[in-house]
């Protein structure tokens, strides 16, 4: 506790401190506009909006927007209307016709810099905001069900496909000692709540000598995962349907590698789960954990700019989905990484170490199955 005060007291100094009543409020408003448009932002995504402006050779018309689109004009000139009055969208008032200047487009459009995207998260986490409401007052349920966010695996699919994507091979293997060496040699891997397998699939690609596994509880995310294989010709991948903590006897001992993204905050017994990893791990074996940017006091983690949507995201979503199974611990995506350390090594795993990622939004814990376990 004696800690917790003092890294109070160290950032009593934040940036809102001297700020005015009437400043506060300003900024409360702007918020609540905030969410309004990324509301707007997420609804030009999924209609594809944004792909039709962002590729116009020339402004249009909200008719000849929706034409393009194969949607109702009426719809779409309410929401070009949020998206100008937002400085998203512009528009020629004389020629009531609408563009995106270049410069924007990539911001809002597929690729590497696409910000937008992640609005995605907005629709998806409000699929349970009536289920969490309800688990705040003390006689209401404990947790919801991953079953209530129907549009939790899709958007998990659609966000592990870019980060993977971008990440994986040229970052995470590299930053992992020997990884890539043994990969190429061949071993088996496994990996821990691997949703539709984006992991997988991009290794065992990149590695044909090595045989990797995925397990994950939903049947959605494993079937997804199964079909991409096929697609892709893939022989060298397994994904089951299992729960992590509960891992088949016959694996003790007998993977060299070991990861888990962004999931062991989801779990409901987390505990359970980094020791069926150390079990399985062969002796000398590696860990890697991928887990957002955090420090595990919420004083710690004023002005990161992950922050906010964090507690957010694991309030509606991350940790009622781990509350509710019974015994649930909760831990919420925010658990950080003085938590995350200590958690690694109670379970006996040697040598931690925690790296930021490039863009520094998330951590990549590496540890090690020591060789006398
Ligand atoms: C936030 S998603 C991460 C998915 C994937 N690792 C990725 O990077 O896209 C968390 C995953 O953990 C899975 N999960 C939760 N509890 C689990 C358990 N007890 N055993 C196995 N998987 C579990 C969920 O079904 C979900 O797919």
């Amino acid at each position: 506790m004696d800690i917790f005060k003092q890294l109070n007291k160290k950032n009593s100094a934040h940036r809102y401190c001297d700020e005015a009543p009437h400043e506060f409020a300003e900024r409360m408003m702007m918020t609540v506009n905030a969410s309004a448009v990324a509301l707007g932002l997420s609804v030009g995504v999924e209609t594809g909006l944004f792909k039709i402006i962002t590729s116009l050779k020339e402004p249009k018309t909200s008719v000849e927007i929706a034409d393009l689109a194969g949607l109702k004009e009426r719809y779409v000139r309410e929401w070009l209307a949020a998206m100008v009055v937002a400085r998203v969208v512009d528009v020629d008032a004389t020629n009531d016709t609408y563009s995106i200047p270049k410069e924007r487009a990539p911001f809002l459009s597929e690729g590497p810099l696409n910000v937008v995207a992640f609005t995605k998260l907005v629709p998806m986490l409000c699929e349970g905001y009536d289920n969490v409401l309800a688990c705040f007052r003390k006689d209401g349920p404990s947790g919801v069900p991953y079953s209530k966010y129907k549009r939790f695996h899709q958007f998990m699919d659609y966000m592990s496909n870019r980060m993977h994507t971008a990440t994986l091979i040229p970052e995470v293997v590299p930053s992992v000692p020997g990884l890539s060496q043994i990969l190429d040699t061949g071993v088996e891997a496994l990996d821990i709540g691997c949703g539709s397998g984006r992991a997988v699939l991009l290794l065992a690609q990149r590695y044909p000598r090595s045989i990797f596994y995925g397990v994950d509880i939903s049947d959605e995310a494993i079937t997804h995962a199964k079909s991409e294989a096929k697609r892709l010709k893939l022989t060298n991948c397994n994904f089951l349907v299992h729960d992590a903590t509960q891992l088949p006897k016959r694996w003790s001992d007998n993977f060299d590698f070991v990861m888990a993204f962004d999931c062991i905050h989801d779990m409901a017994r987390p505990k359970s789960v980094l020791s069926e990893i150390h079990r399985v791990l062969s002796p000398g074996g590696t860990f890697a954990m991928l887990e957002i940017n955090v420090h595990s006091h919420p004083s710690r983690n004023i002005g990161n700019p992950r922050a906010t949507d964090g507690y957010v995201i694991s309030l509606m979503h991350c940790m009622p989905v781990s509350l509710y199974f019974e015994e649930g611990e909760g831990l919420g995506t925010m658990w950080g990484k003085e938590h995350i350390m200590k958690s690694l090594e109670d379970e006996g795993f040697g040598d931690v170490t925690a790296k930021p990622s490039k863009d520094t939004f998330n951590l990549i814990f590496v540890s090690k199955k020591k060789s006398d376990s």
